[in-house]
């Protein structure tokens, strides 16, 4: 894996992005975290829910938690830090433990990793025994250790028909659980997990878009509620939202997920306007190009799991990285 080659001078990586007198303030920053990443030989992995200035000023590679796990699999800098929230970068240690892996802010959590613990996986297990565990990544180390394979939004419905089984257990996100659940005929034990972000997504809002905009087209991410992906015209991981986008090219647009993909995704698709509903998430927010910056420099804050929690925990996250989608 190498760097993409953005442009050298960090102004005309956000040019168009932000007004001119922001981009300059942040230029000397960004070249700041340019010259830390050479010193470190540092890649910067940047989830699709990162503001613009780290998704187009800083980041080396961008994509979901599936593209994530795969680029830190093939990454071969010395240092990755992680632009995103905390499994994401527990991930990629799981996947690459040769690596040092860092988080700018260890309190970049998530609401569906918080809902469940490996002490309540055991508890499943002994009450559905035999029956196989499916893990969205959105879970900490300790939950993926319990876990027969893992799964993200991009690849839930292939992980689970992979599986060659009529039952599964689906942890911890009852609606990508739910959404899994009517794409196939697997029977599907769901659990009371949901990302803050997403719930607040409602049907009767997206009608609303639609009554206010005829024609807009509405695409949505499977962790938002049932009555929510009914009105959607797609449902899909934040990469596949964006590829969406690019290849439809629709007029309009909702994008029912996390506030930042519009901005992120609107300067590289000029003909389409993007509705812009705003849910953010908090978690993801706390990472900051200050908080990179910091990070390589005082090489902070390293992602440590017990060798034998994360050689557990590789076997669910390799076995979802085998699955063919
Ligand atoms: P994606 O894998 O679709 O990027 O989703 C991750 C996430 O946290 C969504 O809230
Ligand atoms: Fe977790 Fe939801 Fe934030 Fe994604 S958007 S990191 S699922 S809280």
């Amino acid at each position: 894996m190498s760097p993409t080659s953005a442009p050298a001078d960090p102004r005309k990586r956000l040019e168009g992005l932000l007004p001119d007198v922001e981009i300059a303030a942040l230029a000397p920053l960004i070249e700041d975290i340019d010259e830390w990443k050479r010193r470190r030989n540092a890649v910067v992995l940047a989830h699709n829910y990162m503001t613009p200035d780290i998704y187009h000023g800083v980041a080396d590679l961008r994509g979901d938690s599936l593209a994530l796990a795969r680029m830190a699999v093939e990454a071969e800098a010395d240092v990755i830090v992680m632009a995103g929230v905390h499994f994401m970068a527990e991930t990629a240690k799981i996947v690459n433990p040769a690596k040092t892996v860092l988080i700018p802010d260890t309190d970049a959590g998530c609401s569906l990793a918080d809902a469940i613990t490996g002490a309540d996986v055991r508890l499943l297990k002994e009450r559905y025994p035999g029956v196989p565990v499916v893990t969205y990544v959105n879970t900490s180390a300790d939950v993926k250790a319990e876990s027969d394979i893992c799964c993200t939004s991009g690849n839930a419905l292939q992980v689970v028909e992979s599986l060659g089984v009529d039952r599964v257990i689906f942890l911890p996100d009852q609606y990508l659980g739910m959404w899994v659940a009517s794409q196939t005929d697997i029977d599907v034990i769901l659990y009371e997990g949901s990302c803050m972000v997403h719930e607040r997504f409602t049907g009767d809002e997206l009608r609303g878009y639609r009554a206010l905009k005829p024609g807009v087209q509405i695409i949505a991410h499977p962790e938002c509620p049932p009555d929510v992906l009914a009105e959607a015209d797609f449902v899909g991981s934040t990469a596949g939202m964006i590829r969406w986008v690019q290849t439809e090219r629709p007029k309009s647009v909702v994008m029912v997920t996390e506030c930042s993909m519009a901005d992120n995704v609107a300067l590289e698709s000029p003909d389409t306007e993007f509705v812009r509903p705003c849910n953010l998430c908090p978690h993801m927010k706390r990472i900051t190009l200050e908080g990179i910056r910091d990070s390589l420099r005082d090489m902070r804050h390293e992602v440590v799991i017990p060798p034998d929690v994360a050689d557990r925990a590789r076997h669910a996250v390799e076995r979802m990285l085998e699955v063919r989608i």
